[in-house]
């Protein structure tokens, strides 16, 4: 580690109230060609809540690669004296419990490529100030919990900058000397820095208004780069469609007379929710049918809404500190989830949240960067915007709301917004307000809060008598770096049981009523239920919607998986139950597969697609195999080589023992809708691993003659993957189509970094990462190209020479300095690698000693590397 500064563990337990808060915040900005001038007015206050404050202790101000150029208090300017500048701090000695403090400071955001705090995009000036960027743009206090009321005038060039845009409202603007301009703007909502946002340029606008409950309107206003305005009405309407949920699921109106939205092409993450002004990565605003996919316009109107709901959950309550971002990030998930589940299918949405847990998340608990929803310590805290804090933080706020039912949880969010509206809190604060609200104990759920891991449960079902068993439980959760043991999880599992033909049964568990569906509660570690059931022999279908974040281990007969993948009542077991048979065969300690499981599978798929009351998309969905992040992330060692092999031995039987049904689908379905497409697709995909010579004019056929970019896509996809992938015209077609629709073109860098020849590192070095329209400062670019290689060619990225793990290194190391954040978020990629045989063990470690002994290392980069050699 040869960085300047050596990295800082910042822990939860040492948390302590600002001894300083800050009332008002004035700023004015004023835009150049080459730099920019930030004038900072704070009205200052001793903070009554900290017992620091009666000694009026030394203020000590955040602030990173800022230049001071003038600093006084209450007008009167500092002697040198006065004040201390240390490494990322501004130092002052206040001698009064309330005061002013002024400062100027010079920035140069077109210099800025960590897109992190003031920087420029595509010609315009916007800001990223989550989790702690507002210090590179003035000296503050810059933690969560300062909130103030800020009032932001914007100076800048008329012409390039017509649009000057802050948050909250408009309060003036005029016109200056030398073709220049101002806007001013006030936001009455006192927030914390990290929701500041500035923009400045010339956009195109799509104008849209909202009525709110209490008939108030609401002007909404969505800015794109120009001519891109015919890819804007779906998001417009998402935007609605979550003002008016969130009315009616939990009575929340939109404060503000105005909403607005900017789309930006360089951004670290999805969207920010900064008040009243949102910034978005352009991939979750711009869509169209010929440009964007149906998975894409779900990725829209989810982060449309995610974004949204934080204006309550987020902005009005905020959090106390970073180590509480769950209280955000995983309530806010959580109900984008619900919103899309009610906007979409309820059990294919139910399957995507599940995959994400299964392959990510677990991956990452049982990794060197596990932590808890609840992080006890980080370095970075860019490093924590993770699946675990995000998805699992939601899966929490999801048994909540299974133990709860939707009216309990419902009085718990609402005293929760009585409680801490206008106020920054913790996740116990959250906790608490449901459990008051709904007259509970959950002393022993909190451990979902402080305990990382993923917590595994075994059960067994024993015969006692004619119609009566036991259902035995026994949980228990594997070490992670920071807790070696842990205690018993409350672990709701809703659970039904069905006969040999698949049929629903009724029963009671103990003393309770006769149903076809409950919810066991598990506390101890061993726990076992009285199920009364008049059958001889009963399948258990258990964690039914994916109850809880676990996994779940039951030893079912092959044949018992087949039953319940065809006729399970609850879809998402249904589903989850093939994927469960799938696993089992892929994941078995024999080295290829036998003639008959490959037939169970077969038959098993083959009466799903001939299934006429089954949906199209849960048909798409349940003939595809688990991937193998899934099954990596669900293991504790892999051997990759078997893996690969039997996976493909399985989909090569499956394409080919199924080829006239895939034909038929594929000839037959009108591909009129999302579903109807998605399984044609999916067909389409089955007969080119059937016979590429033979289907190739499928793939050529619907590429040239799409309407859609679903279909379009899917056909590039198949043949970008396909023997000549690397020469095909029909790629280069692609590209000459698309060259100026940055956002597709990133579809076409993804789709041939999937290609598994061996040859295809080479290419992305030589071909894709030297190509024109890829940019290394650009995150969607990196995602596109690295991100997906990596996660999504294992097959070339575990190449057992060790090229895969060199391509990612390098990447890490030369974005070690242009981009920290997404350099971190490469480096986790390595995370996997214990789980591997000694071999690419050796190679991933090389790898990761690499990056750790280069100069300026990130803390970013640290941090992840770090742990990972631990
Ligand atoms: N808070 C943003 C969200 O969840 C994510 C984000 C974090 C964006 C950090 C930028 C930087 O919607
Ligand atoms: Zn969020």
């Amino acid at each position: 580690m040869s960085s300047s500064t050596k990295p800082v563990v910042k822990f939860r337990k040492n948390y302590k109230p600002s001894p300083y808060l800050i009332k008002n915040t004035e700023l004015i900005f004023q835009l150049f060609e080459d730099h920019v001038l930030v004038s900072a007015s704070l009205n200052i206050e001793s903070n009554p809540k900290s017992a620091e404050s009666v000694n009026l202790p030394p203020m000590e101000l955040d602030g990173v690669a800022l230049e001071l150029l003038e600093i006084s208090i209450d007008d009167k300017e500092l002697s040198d004296s006065d004040y201390q500048l240390k490494q990322d701090l501004l130092i002052i000695q206040p001698t009064t419990a309330q005061f002013n403090l002024q400062t100027l400071c010079k920035i140069y955001p077109q210099k800025n490529t960590s897109l992190e705090g003031l920087y420029t995009s595509g010609g315009k000036f916007c800001t990223q100030c989550e989790a702690e960027g507002f210090r590179k743009i003035t000296y503050y206090l810059d933690r969560p919990e300062i909130m103030s009321a800020f009032s932001v005038r914007i100076e800048g060039d008329q012409q390039k900058y017509p649009l000057l845009l802050s948050n909250g409202n408009p309060a003036s603007r005029g016109d200056l000397t030398d073709g220049r301009h101002f806007v001013e703007w006030h936001d009455p909502f006192p927030k914390p820095c990290y929701l500041f946002a500035l923009v400045a340029g010339d956009l195109d606008c799509l104008e849209d208004e909202f009525t709110t409950m209490n008939g108030r309107k609401v002007k909404l206003e969505l800015f794109v780069d120009k001519g891109k305005l015919d890819q804007c009405q779906f998001a417009m309407d998402s935007l609605k469609a979550s003002m008016r949920w969130d009315e009616e699921k939990f009575g929340r109106e939109y404060d503000l007379d105005l909403y607005m939205v900017v789309a930006v092409s360089d951004f670290n993450m999805g969207a920010m929710e900064n008040k009243g002004l949102n910034i978005f990565n352009t991939k979750y605003v711009l869509a169209n049918e010929k440009t964007a996919t149906d998975a894409d316009f779900e990725g829209v109107e989810r982060v449309i809404a995610h974004e949204y709901f934080h204006n309550w959950t987020g902005n009005r309550v905020t959090c106390r500190d970073w180590f509480q971002l769950s209280l955000k990030e995983g309530l806010t998930v959580f109900r984008d989830q619900k919103f899309s589940e009610d906007m979409q299918s309820k059990p294919v949405q139910r399957i995507d949240q599940v995959k994400i847990i299964r392959s990510a998340q677990f991956a990452e608990d049982s990794g060197p960067m596990a932590h808890p929803i609840r992080p006890d310590s980080y370095i970075e805290m860019n490093n924590f915007y993770t699946v675990t804090v995000y998805n699992k933080g939601a899966e929490v706020i999801n048994m909540m709301h299974t133990l709860l039912g939707e009216a309990g949880f419902r009085k718990g969010m609402d005293l929760y917004f009585e409680r801490h509206d206008g106020q920054a809190v913790t996740c116990e604060d959250f906790v608490r307000a449901m459990e008051e609200a709904n007259d509970v104990d959950w002393t022993q759920f909190r451990n979902w809060y402080s305990q990382a891991g993923t917590p595994l449960v075994n059960v067994k079902l024993t015969q006692l008598g004619a119609g009566q068993f036991h259902l035995d439980c026994e949980q228990s959760c594997p070490p992670t770096p920071e807790q070696q043991s842990k205690s018993p999880f409350m672990i709701p599992i809703k659970t039904g049981f069905l006969d040999a033909a698949g049929n629903s049964l009724k029963f009671k568990v103990e003393q309770g009523d006769w149903t076809d569906e409950a919810l066991l509660i598990l506390t101890e570690n061993k726990q076992s239920f009285k199920i009364e059931c008049d059958a001889e022999q009963i399948i258990p279908s258990l964690l039914r919607d994916f109850s809880a974040p676990i996994k779940l281990a039951y030893e079912y007969s092959l044949t018992q998986l087949a039953t319940q993948f065809a006729s399970d009542p609850n879809s998402f077991n249904r589903w989850d139950a093939g994927q469960n048979l799938m696993s089992r065969l892929l994941l078995s300690n024999s080295p290829t597969l036998s003639a008959t499981d490959k037939e169970i599978v077969e038959q098993a798929f083959s009466a799903i697609l001939h299934d006429e009351q089954l949906d199209n998309a849960l048909k798409a969905l349940a003939v595809q195999l688990p991937s193998l992040n899934s099954l990596i992330g669900q293991s504790d060692k892999v051997d990759l080589d078997q893996l690969f092999n039997k996976s493909n031995q399985l989909k090569q039987h499956l394409a080919k023992s199924l080829e006239p049904v895939w034909f038929s689908i594929y000839n037959t379905l009108a591909g009129d809708n999302a579903g109807a497409r998605w399984l044609r697709n999916v067909a389409l995909s089955y007969l080119l691993i059937a016979s590429e010579a033979q289907y190739f004019e499928l793939a050529a056929n619907q590429i040239t003659h799409a309407t859609n970019m679903t279909d379009e896509l899917a056909a590039l996809q198949v043949i970008a993957k396909s023997k000549n992938g690397f020469e095909s015209e029909y790629v280069e077609q692609f590209y000459q189509k698309w060259q100026n629709e940055d956002l597709v073109l990133d579809k076409w860098f993804s789709a041939q970094v999937l290609n598994e020849q061996d040859n295809v590192i080479d290419y992305i070095r030589s071909s894709l990462l030297e190509h024109e329209k890829f940019s290394i400062g650009n995150p969607n670019k990196v995602h596109s190209v690295i991100s997906t290689f990596s996660a999504n060619n294992l097959v070339q990225f575990h190449h057992a020479s060790g090229a895969g793990y060199a391509l990612l290194a390098d990447l890490v190391i030369q974005l070690n300095q242009i981009n920290p954040q997404i350099a971190g978020r490469l480096a986790t990629q390595f995370n996997q690698w214990k789980k591997l045989d000694s071999n690419r063990q050796t190679l991933i470690k090389s790898q990761l000693s690499k990056i750790i002994s280069i100069d300026a290392l990130s803390n970013d980069v640290f941090e992840v590397v770090d742990k990972s050699l631990k």
